[in-house]
C-alpha cells in the first residue's frame, strides 16, 4: 500500500512540492493519500507519510541554510557549531595568520589546533579574511550577498567598525539574519567586553551557588557561552522560520547576562518568594538559621523544593566522585525508608509527612548516608531505581569518557584530524529521526578560502588569484608587522 502511494506521487506532485524541491531544498516528498470523506465531500489529504529511512537518516534539518560564521572564542561557536551539526553550511571566517584565538589556547599538542577549538567546530569551513583590508571587505560583502544568517560574537561595536553596520547588511542582502551574542543587553554595561564567568556572576548564577557560609561559586558547566550560544541558536532558527513568511531578515540579539538569568530563573522565583515568608525547602530553614533579604546559597539542596543532598558511597572521600544526589521526593518516602531500613518512618508522624521531615532533614540525610555509603554509587542506583527513587550518580568525566551508552547514541564521538589523530568529543545532544547529525573535524585555518572563493562566491581563477595577491586573505609577512 505504501508504495501505491509513493508511485503515484511521483507521477504527479502538488505545485508547491515541486517548487521547493527546484529551489534545491531537502528531498521533501509531499504526496498524496487516500481521498477522504469530511461532510459528504471527498477531500484530498497532502499529509507526508513517515520517513522509510532508518532514524536520523533522511537528510539534514538546515540543508540549504548558509552561514556566514563570524563568531570566536566559546559563545558564538557553540552556536554555529549546531547549526552546522543540523546540516547547515558554515563558513567560518578567520583572521589570517592567527584564526580564533583558541585555536593555540590551552595546547596539549604542539602545532595541533587545541582541543578547545577542535571541540567547538566541527562540521564548518573555513576561510581566512582581513575584514579590514579593502579586497578582504569585497569579499565579504559577497558573502553577504550568499549566506542567509551572519552571526557574530566580537567586542560591542566593533562589527560596525569593520564597516558592517545592520544597515549596510541589510541593503546587502535583505533576508539576511543578523545575529550578535554580547555580555550584556542595552543598559549601562553594553559596551563591556564579557567572559563565561563574568556572565555567571552578572547573571545571577554565582551568587546563588555555593554553601551559605562559604563564597559565592561559578559552575563547570559553560551556561554563559554555551547556554548563551543555545539561546542565539533558537533564536536563529526561528527567524529563519519568521522569514518563511516575511522574505525579510532581522536581528538576533543574546546577551550572555541574559541567557544566565534565563537559566537561573528558579531563583528570581525564590527572591519573590522570600517576601511571603522563609523558603522551608533550603536546608537553612530546619537548621532554623534565618533568611536575609536576598536569595541565598543552598549547597546541594534541590532548585524543584524537593529535599535533595549529595550523599557519600563507598569509596568517598578518597575517590573524590563517590557520590550520589539523594532525592527524598514525598511520593517514595516508603520506598526510601524500606531500603533504608527504617520503614517505621513511613508511619511515624515525626516522619512521615514533608512538612514534618524539613526540620530534620540533617538527621534524616545522615541516616540515608551510612545507608549509601555501604554500597558503590552505582549499586545504589540500581537498588532505588528497581522502586523508581530518582538518585544522580556523580560522574567523572573519565566514567563519562568510557560510557559505552554515551558513544552508541553519538553524544560522544572519536574524531579524527589530520594534525592530531584522534580524539574524543561531544556529539549533537539534540536527536532528531529525519535528520543525519554526522561529526565531521573542524576546519584547519583557511583550509576552504579556494573553494568558498570559486565555488561560493563563483570568482574565476584569474580574479581568487588576484584577491590573494592582495594581501586580504593572508597575514602581512613577518617585517610588515615588525615595522
Ligand atoms: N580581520 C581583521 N580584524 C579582525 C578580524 C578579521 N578577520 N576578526 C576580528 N578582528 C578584529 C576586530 O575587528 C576587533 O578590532 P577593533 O577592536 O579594532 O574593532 C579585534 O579583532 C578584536 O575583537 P574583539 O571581539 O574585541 O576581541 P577581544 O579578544 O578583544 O575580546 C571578547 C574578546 C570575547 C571579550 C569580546 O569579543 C566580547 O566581549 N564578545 C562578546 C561577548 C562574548 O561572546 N563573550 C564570550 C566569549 S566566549
Amino acid at each position: 500500500m505504501a508504495k501505491k502511494v509513493a508511485k503515484k506521487s511521483k507521477a504527479k506532485k502538488p505545485a508547491k512540492a515541486r517548487s521547493r524541491s527546484a529551489s534545491k531544498r531537502s528531498s521533501a516528498k509531499v504526496v498524496k493519500l487516500k481521498a477522504a470523506k469530511k461532510n459528504g465531500k471527498t477531500v484530498k489529504s497532502t499529509l507526508p507519510p513517515p520517513s522509510r529511512k532508518p532514524f536520523g537518516q533522511a537528510g539534514k534539518a538546515l540543508d540549504g541554510v548558509r552561514i556566514l560564521d563570524f563568531t570566536h572564542v566559546q559563545s558564538g561557536p557553540t552556536c554555529t557549531q549546531l547549526l552546522a551539526w543540523f546540516g547547515a553550511d558554515v563558513i567560518k571566517v578567520e583572521r589570517p595568520g592567527v584564526g580564533d584565538i583558541t585555536r593555540g589556547q590551552l595546547v596539549d599538542m604542539k602545532g595541533a589546533d587545541s582541543l578547545y577549538f577542535t571541540m567547538l567546530n566541527h562540521n564548518k569551513r573555513s576561510i581566512t579574511i582581513d575584514s579590514k583590508h579593502p579586497e578582504g571587505k569585497r569579499v565579504l560583502n559577497e558573502l553577504i550577498k550568499k549566506c542567509d544568517v551572519l552571526v557574530e560574537n566580537f567586542a560591542p561595536g566593533a562589527l560596525d567598525r569593520m564597516g558592517l553596520t545592520w544597515e549596510h547588511i541589510h541593503k546587502l542582502n535583505p533576508r539576511m539574519i543578523v545575529a550578535s551574542v554580547k555580555g550584556f543587553g542595552p543598559g549601562p554595561y553594553e559596551d563591556c567586553k564579557v567572559y563565561e564567568n563574568v556572565a555567571q556572576c552578572a547573571g545571577g548564577s554565582a551568587s546563588t551557588t555555593g554553601f551559605r557560609d562559604g563564597p559565592p561559586l561559578v559552575t563547570g558547566a559553560q551556561i554563559g557561552d554555551s547556554g548563551t550560544g543555545l539561546h542565539l541558536a533558537l533564536g536563529i532558527v526561528s527567524a529563519l522560520y519568521q522569514r518563511t513568511r516575511t522574505g525579510r531578515g532581522q536581528k538576533v540579539l543574546c546577551a550572555m547576562q541574559d541567557g544566565v538569568l534565563n537559566l537561573a530563573r528558579v531563583k528570581l522565583r525564590d527572591q519573590q518568594r522570600l517576601k511571603h515568608g522563609p523558603l522551608t525547602e533550603y536546608s537553612q530553614y530546619g537548621e532554623g538559621i534565618p533568611f536575609g533579604d536576598s536569595v541565598p546559597r543552598a549547597g546541594n539542596d534541590s532548585g524543584g523544593g524537593q529535599p535533595g543532598r549529595i550523599l557519600k558511597c563507598k569509596g568517598a572521600p578518597e575517590d573524590p566522585n563517590a557520590y550520589i544526589y539523594f532525592i527524598t521526593q514525598a511520593p517514595v518516602w516508603g520506598p526510601i525508608c524500606d531500603l533504608i531500613g527504617e520503614p517505621s518512618w513511613k508511619t511515624d508522624p515525626e516522619y512521615a509527612s514533608p512538612r514534618a521531615r524539613l526540620p530534620k532533614l540533617n538527621q534524616i540525610f545522615a541516616r540515608i548516608e551510612q545507608w549509601t555509603m555501604t554500597k558503590t554509587k552505582f549499586e545504589v542506583m540500581n537498588l532505588c531505581n528497581a522502586v523508581d527513587i530518582p538518585v544522580g550518580p556523580i560522574l567523572s568525566m573519565k566514567e563519562i569518557a568510557e560510557e559505552k551508552s554515551l558513544r552508541d547514541t553519538g553524544t560522544v564521538v572519536e574524531v579524527d584530524h589530520p594534525v592530531r589523530g584522534k580524539y574524543l568529543t561531544v556529539g549533537n545532544p539534540i536527536k532528531m529521526s529525519d535528520s543525519i547529525s554526522e561529526v565531521k573535524r573542524s576546519p584547519l585555518l583557511g583550509e576552504h578560502t579556494d573553494e568558498i572563493l570559486t565555488k561560493v562566491l563563483g570568482f574565476d581563477k584569474k580574479e581568487a588569484a588576484k584577491i590573494k595577491t592582495s594581501g586580504a586573505l593572508s597575514a602581512p609577512a613577518k617585517e610588515d608587522k615588525a615595522a
